[in-house]
């Protein structure tokens, strides 16, 4: 019990003020638009066919604007949600121990705080080329080819595609109260709720491509 405790108040902490990146370029570990990230293998026309493929429209892209307001306030409440499922399911916080088999709570803190950009991330995004490449980079980061390296974590080095498919679910569902909480309609928030269940569908549809057979994505 007293570890189970332990490990969802690592979950809860924010990342140390010290472990921060630079002010100007956001969290720890965090290379949106860095010019030294890898090309998407996938181009800006597949991602226009994507968005029609799971009805996204500027009317989405709208709605994701307006869930900004209401997410930033609630952000960390949202993460303890997020991170508190995640910390009492031991096959999946596995994925955040280090070489001896326990918690990092230096990784799961510095992941915690990418992970808040994300939220503000997928509210604003411009699904531009640099957006693409981070898409990529996040995709590399749940898999071998890229896990671990932002952060110097030494444990498990690959999440099966698997469980990056099934958090969908929790991580959209999960959102929906947060939504709820706010000035606009049962009918708004239904339509920030299902803009962000798009999103958040093309992200993981992106961040699948490593886990492909070449030709297969
Ligand atoms: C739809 C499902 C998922 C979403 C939306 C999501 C979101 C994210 C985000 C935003 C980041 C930080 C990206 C960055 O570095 O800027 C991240 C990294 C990470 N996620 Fe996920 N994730 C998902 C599935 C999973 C699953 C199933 C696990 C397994 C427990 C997991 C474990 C991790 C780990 C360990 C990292 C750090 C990777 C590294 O070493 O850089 N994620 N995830």
């Amino acid at each position: 019990m007293k570890t189970f405790l332990a490990t969802l108040m690592l979950f809860a902490l924010p990342a140390m003020a010290a472990d921060r990146g630079p002010a100007d370029r956001g969290p720890a570990g965090y290379s949106y638009g860095d010019p030294s990230l890898a090309t998407a293998p996938y181009t800006l026309e597949d991602l226009a066919l994507l968005k029609k493929s799971v009805l996204f429209s500027e009317d989405d892209v709208k709605w994701l604007r307006a869930s900004r307001a209401v997410l930033e306030p609630q952000a960390e409440a949202v993460l303890d949600t997020w991170y508190g499922f995640v910390g009492s399911t031991p096959h999946l916080l596995y994925y955040f121990h280090n070489r001896q088999g326990k918690p990092d709570g230096r990784y799961l803190g510095r992941v915690r705080e990418r992970f808040r950009q994300w939220i503000l991330d997928t509210a604003d995004a411009n699904y531009d080329q640099a957006w693409l490449d981070y898409q990529y980079e996040i995709a590399r980061r749940h898999h071998r080819v890229g896990k671990n390296r932002a952060d110097g974590a030494t444990g498990p080095d690959h999440i099966p595609a698997r469980y990056v498919l099934a958090l969908l679910y929790p991580i959209t569902a999960t959102l929906r109260p947060y939504l709820a909480n706010s000035d606009y309609s049962a009918e708004e928030v239904d339509a920030m709720h299902q803009a962000w269940i798009k999103s958040a569908l093309i992200q993981s549809i992106l961040w699948s491509e490593p886990y492909m057979n070449p030709g297969d994505f």
